[in-house]
């Protein structure tokens, strides 16, 4: 068995309001407790620090990685996980430029949260840095559909009525 280990980043969207980094701090906090050996940092694709690049560096330096596993804390895909943190990871992605013409822009004027009117500008405000690892990185699929999820949805209602 090799010595190389698997790091995780837990990865969040990232907005100026303290929020966001409370909840993915407490899941990261959440894994460590239950496998104290784990080797996971939490990050922001944008807006916030840390970075990817930080992210995976922090990683690296805690052990000799020979894979980081990527979970994007988004409940859905859009062009954040299909195309942006792809490109900010340095993988491969199956994203189509083509199918979203149209709707790119109006997705940027959307998000209030952040520049997105400079959204490739944006990137080399965040990340001067590129990710360096020469090892396997593997990008999870996001919180998707779940029984344990349409429980929360279900108490939100609930818990007004
Ligand atoms: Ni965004």
């Amino acid at each position: 068995m090799s010595d190389k280990k698997t790091g995780i980043l837990f990865l969040s969207h990232g907005s100026r309001l303290d929020d966001g980094e409370d909840v993915i701090k407490a899941y990261k906090e959440m894994y460590e407790e239950e496998f104290p050996e784990a080797i996971i940092e939490y990050g922001f694709m944008e807006i916030r620090k840390p970075g990817i690049p930080e992210t995976i560096k922090a990683l690296t330096e805690k052990a000799d990685l020979e894979k980081i596993i990527v979970v994007p804390v988004f409940v859905a895909h859009g062009l954040h996980t299909k195309r942006d943190i792809p490109g900010l990871l340095g993988i491969e992605s199956d994203f189509d430029e083509e199918s979203v013409s149209g709707h790119h822009h109006h997705h940027h004027h959307d998000h209030d949260d952040h520049h997105h009117g400079h959204h490739h500008h944006h990137h080399h405000d965040h990340d001067d840095e590129k990710v360096e690892f020469d090892g396997e990185i593997v990008l999870t699929e996001p919180l998707g559909v779940d029984t344990r999820l349409y429980e929360i949805i279900k108490d939100r209602v609930s818990d007004n009525l």
